[in-house]
Parts: C-alpha cells; structure tokens; sequence
C-alpha cells in the first residue's frame, strides 16, 4: 500500500509532466558555444547590453530556437542558454529535461520567434538597441547605406511602428512581447502584403528599424547577422558624421544624403554574403577570445 505523502507527491510529478513541454534535442556544442561568442562578440560592439538578444534556429530541429536569457557579457555556458517553440514561442525545457529556474525567459523573444515562423531560411535574428541607429529610429532621416560594407541593407530600410497596434487598454512601452506584435513585425521584413499563408522563405528587407525602439535584423546564418548588427550600426555612425559634416560646411541646401547608388549597392552587397560574413566574424571571434572579461566555457 502506498503512504498518502507518495501518492502526492506522485501526483504532483504527473502534474508538471503535463505542463512541461517536451525537452528539445540537445544542440551541436559548437553551436552553443558560437552563439556564446554572438554575445560576447555584440556586447564588446555596445549592440547588445542587459537587453538587446541574438538567437538561433537548433541546427538539427528547425521548430526550436535558442537565446541566451541574461546580458551579453554574462552568457558563459549551456545553462545560460534557453530554447523556445518557434510557432508560438513557448519557454522549452533544458535537453536534459530540467526547466530553466534563475532567469526568466525573455519577453521580446517573439522578435525571434515570429520571424523564424514566417521566414523558414531565417536561422539568426539579433534585436538591439544600439545607440547610433536609435537616431535613424526616429523617422526623421531615411537610414542609408553611406559605405559599401553596409550595402546588404539596401536603399529602403524600414521603419516599423508598433503605436498603432495598441489598444487602448494595453501596456504602451514599446517592447514586442506577445505573438501579435511579433508577426507584424516580421511582416515588416517583406514587401509582400500576402499574410502567413503564403510566406517567402527569406525576407525581402535584412533589416527593419523600429520606431523609438531600435532595430532588428535577419540572416541566414549567425555570422552573417552578427556582419550586420556591426555594419548597420557603423554606417549609422559614419551617416551622422556626415550630415555633421555637411551642416559645417553649410550644406543643408546641399539636398539628401549622399549614399550608395542603387547599382553600387546591388554589386556591393556580396559583402555581407557568406564567406565575407564569415571572415569578418574570425576576426570579431578572436577579438572577444582574448579579453578575460568574457568566458566561454564551450569552446
Ligand atoms: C545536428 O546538426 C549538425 C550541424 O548541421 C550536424 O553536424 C549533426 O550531425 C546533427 N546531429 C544530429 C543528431 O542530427
Ligand atoms: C540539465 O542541463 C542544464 C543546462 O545545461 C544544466 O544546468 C543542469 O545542471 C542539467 N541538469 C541535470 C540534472 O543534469
Ligand atoms: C505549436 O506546436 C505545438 C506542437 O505541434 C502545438 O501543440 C501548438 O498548438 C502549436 N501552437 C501554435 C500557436 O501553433
Ligand atoms: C487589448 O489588449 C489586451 C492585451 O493584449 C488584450 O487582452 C485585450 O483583449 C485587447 N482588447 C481589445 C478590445 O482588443
Ligand atoms: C519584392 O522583393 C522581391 C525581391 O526580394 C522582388 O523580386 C519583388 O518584385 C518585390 N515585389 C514587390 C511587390 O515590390
């Protein structure tokens, strides 16, 4: 006969087994330990901080994602790393089966989730807050490619508001936090107006300015998002010296931003392609690999 205190705490067992989601695969440890470096790599640049995210897609399942839950800096080791469904992004288990305890997950890891959903080649998103491109988040100059490193963004970078999608009732401060606001961000990445039924595998813009907000980008691979967090973030840098610049030598009649043609920028965007993307993050990984103040118990 079983005593009253195991049929409880048996009872209990089942409980959380059936609220618990099934644990995802365990991911290649040289992934974990390249989105470690992601971290490293974003927070050394001032792109990510306490807040401000980089994710993957699980290289061996394409319906799960993986984001570290704390500051950039601070990410050292698989437990640092949570996993998420992509199709609503629910908090997953570790591989092991033990839930995450000391943080909790991420409230804008609908960013990531919702643009994994409608993009199926989309296998890294990074979402920031850099200073630099918070001024081209504003809508008040156009976000241009001033250098051919930054060609990738193309001559129409969007600008996504998330104002007119609150309700009157809900909590207006700006973050993308539940599935609504995650999809029509991810909308925002494409020039098609058809909705989820029929989705392009990749999106048409790389990158999309939020208003008041930051930005956020969508890549292929994870070297090739990290390329561009860096490079959108310098050309924004060097697209405001330049209108410094102009305003020096009294050129505000001068007209518009000098930028890239667009058949400069159609021929310079094999920059940010693979085998760029992935010199530039050799450099970046080293970089970040030599400084004590970020560990990488994975590598
Ligand atoms: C997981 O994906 C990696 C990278 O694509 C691959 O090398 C590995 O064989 C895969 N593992 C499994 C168990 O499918
Ligand atoms: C399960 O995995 C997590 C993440 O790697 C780890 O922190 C934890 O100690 C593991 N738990 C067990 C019981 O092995
Ligand atoms: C996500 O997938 C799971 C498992 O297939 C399913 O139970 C759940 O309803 C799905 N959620 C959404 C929002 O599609
Ligand atoms: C307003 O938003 C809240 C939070 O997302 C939601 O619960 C509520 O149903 C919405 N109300 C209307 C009228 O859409
Ligand atoms: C959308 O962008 C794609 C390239 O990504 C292009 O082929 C297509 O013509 C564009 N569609 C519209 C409606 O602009």
């Amino acid at each position: 006969m079983l005593a009253a205190g195991v049929v409880f705490s048996l009872l209990a067992v089942a409980q959380l087994a059936a609220t618990q989601l099934p644990p995802p695969q365990e991911a290649p440890r040289q992934a974990l330990s390249d989105l470690i470096t992601a971290n490293h790599i974003l927070h050394h640049r001032s792109i990510i901080d306490s807040f401000g995210h980089v994710s993957i897609r699980h290289p061996n399942d394409s319906s799960v994602y993986i984001m570290a839950a704390s500051a950039g800096n601070t990410v050292s080791r698989a437990a640092d790393l949570y996993y998420y469904r992509v199709n609503d992004s629910e908090p997953l288990p570790f591989p092991n089966g033990t839930m995450p305890g000391s943080v909790s997950a991420r409230s804008e890891r609908f960013i990531h989730g919702e643009i994994m959903r409608r993009y199926s080649e989309t296998n890294a998103v990074v979402h920031s807050h850099a200073l630099p491109m918070l001024t081209y988040a504003t809508g008040l100059i156009s976000l241009v490619p001033v250098y051919h490193m930054a060609a990738f963004m193309g001559l129409n970078v969007p600008l996504w508001d998330i104002t007119p999608l609150y309700n009157s009732t809900e909590r207006q401060d700006m973050l993308v936090n539940n599935a609504r606001f995650g999809s029509a961000l991810a909308a925002a990445f494409s020039n098609s107006t058809s909705t989820s039924d029929n989705p392009s595998t990749l999106p048409t813009y790389p990158l999309v300015l939020q208003r008041y907000h930051g930005f956020s980008t969508a890549a292929t691979s994870l070297s090739n998002v990290v390329y561009q967090s860096i490079y959108a973030t310098d050309n924004a840098v060097v697209e405001t010296a330049q209108l410094e610049a102009r305003r020096a030598v009294g050129g505000e009649a001068l007209g518009s931003i000098e930028a890239l043609s667009l058949n400069e920028v159609q021929t310079s965007t094999g920059l940010g392609a693979d085998d760029y993307a992935f010199r530039a993050w050799e450099g970046f990984a080293w970089e970040v690999q030599h400084l004590s103040d970020y560990v990488n118990e994975l590598r």
